[in-house]
């Protein structure tokens, strides 16, 4: 029996889901725990249910889709991955993940099979961190790596916290990891240009690379912008223009594989007559290397104490992100590379530039991830786009992946663990 994942009614559930926040450009806007995030929530869960799933929601609001198996007392073979977006995000980045789990649900329905594990898709919770930082933020907390009274007292630009949101939205349930997963496999589009440009169909994922994530409030004085001489002025914006400078040299500093952003800026007061007298701004770095992301840390420590010190500023500097570069499991890898090659699908393996709840749910399973290549490697942006004969590709890939961990008979009978 070869099961083959239905590609057309895959693009169909992502084109239906892409609905949800749609923008005039293309892409979607639904922010962490918004009321677009809510009803793609709502679309997933009914999908599930007409599925015969059994939904799970836990106290961050991770959504567990269960598909039972002929031995309930084994660990979950899980996939998943998340449905919040960027402010002007694309209609692929996390929606396939899940979108392609949920076609996994239906083709194995649709084929009578019972697998021995049970199968489980999960969303997660806030992985853009676009409104509340950090990223990764629903399966962080699941893996044990945030705690949940810190991320419910989590506030966005508008002061709501993540705790009210969730409550708000009618996504708040019980308990919070804990349970073990036999393993995880992830989908998603590449977000880089790698597979593109090497003419691949399936990154084989090995690894994530490690970052780190910063706010910084820049603190001078707000002053008359005819009045107040040059020499007497302590203006933030040239601060944060001059570490803007630095963190970009520094990302181009540790080749190959180092990047650095400075992403978000608020301007006080944002009058054209006024200096501006504080600023506050987001820096990421990231590499693949956790020793030259070090470097990279200490790097952007001293370009802000050297602004400060400078332009007369205060500068406070906050580390919200502490991610270290993570390997992901070899049999889970094997199990990937083995089904795109029995696929018949070209394939490489690669490290993720970008972020992914899977790199927090290696930290305490056995985990894997599937990249497809996007359109030009472009990704948190409207304009962003795939193949469906790439996403169809990348969807049997995961289910064969899975079936291979849910049937795979370990000595302790716990998938790949
Ligand atoms: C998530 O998309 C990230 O890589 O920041
Ligand atoms: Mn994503
Ligand atoms: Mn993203």
């Amino acid at each position: 029996m070869h099961p083959k994942i239905n590609g057309d009614r895959l693009w169909g559930s992502l084109m239906t889901l892409a609905e949800v926040g749609a923008t005039t450009g293309g892409g979607v806007c639904r922010l962490a725990l918004s009321d677009e995030d809510r009803l793609a929530r709502d679309l997933f869960v009914r999908w599930c249910r007409e599925a015969g799933c059994s939904i799970r929601i836990d106290a961050v609001g991770n959504i567990f889709a269960r598909r039972t198996g002929c031995n309930n007392t084994r660990p979950p073979v899980m996939t998943g991955s998340h449905i919040d977006s960027q402010p002007n995000g694309g209609r692929f980045d996390g929606a396939y993940g899940v979108m392609a789990g949920l076609e996994v649900l239906r083709t194995l329905d649709e084929a009578d099979i019972v697998t021995d594990a049970p199968i489980e898709v999960v969303v997660w919770t806030n992985e853009e961190g676009t409104r509340f930082a950090p990223s990764m933020m629903g399966s962080m907390a699941f893996a044990g790596l945030l705690e949940v009274q810190q991320v419910y007292q989590i506030t966005d630009a508008q002061g709501h916290t993540f705790g009210a949101e969730l409550e708000r939205t009618g996504y708040r349930g019980e308990g919070l990891g804990g349970t073990p997963i036999g393993a995880y496999f992830e989908a998603h589009i590449e977000q880089g240009p790698v597979l593109e440009e090497a003419c691949k169909t399936i990154g084989v994922v090995i690894g994530g690379q490690g970052q780190c994530w910063y706010d910084l409030v820049l603190t001078g004085q707000d002053a008359h912008a005819g009045s107040t001489p040059m020499a007497r002025r302590r203006d933030a914006l040239v601060a944060a223009a001059q570490i803007i400078q630095t963190v970009n040299r520094i990302g181009s500093s540790f080749p190959p594989g180092g990047c650095a952003t400075v992403g978000h800026l608020s301007v006080h007061p944002n009058s054209r007559n006024v200096i501006p007298g504080c600023v506050q701004l987001s820096i990421e770095i990231r590499h693949p290397d956790d020793l030259k992301r070090k470097a990279m840390d200490m790097a952007v420590r001293a370009a802000v104490r050297e602004a400060a010190a400078t332009g007369r500023i205060e500068a406070a500097l906050t580390q919200v992100l502490d991610q270290p570069a993570t390997p992901f499991d070899a049999r889970c890898v094997a199990a990937v590379r083995e089904a795109a090659a029995s696929e018949g699908h070209s394939h490489m393996d690669m490290i993720s530039g970008a972020a992914h709840d899977a790199i927090a749910i290696a930290r305490i399973a056995p985990t894997a991830m599937i990249f497809v290549p996007c359109a030009g490697g472009i990704s948190h942006n409207e304009t962003e786009s795939a193949t469906p004969h790439d996403l169809a590709a990348g969807c049997q890939v995961l289910m064969q992946a899975m079936l291979a961990a849910s049937t795979a008979v370990t000595p302790g009978a716990d998938g790949f663990s």
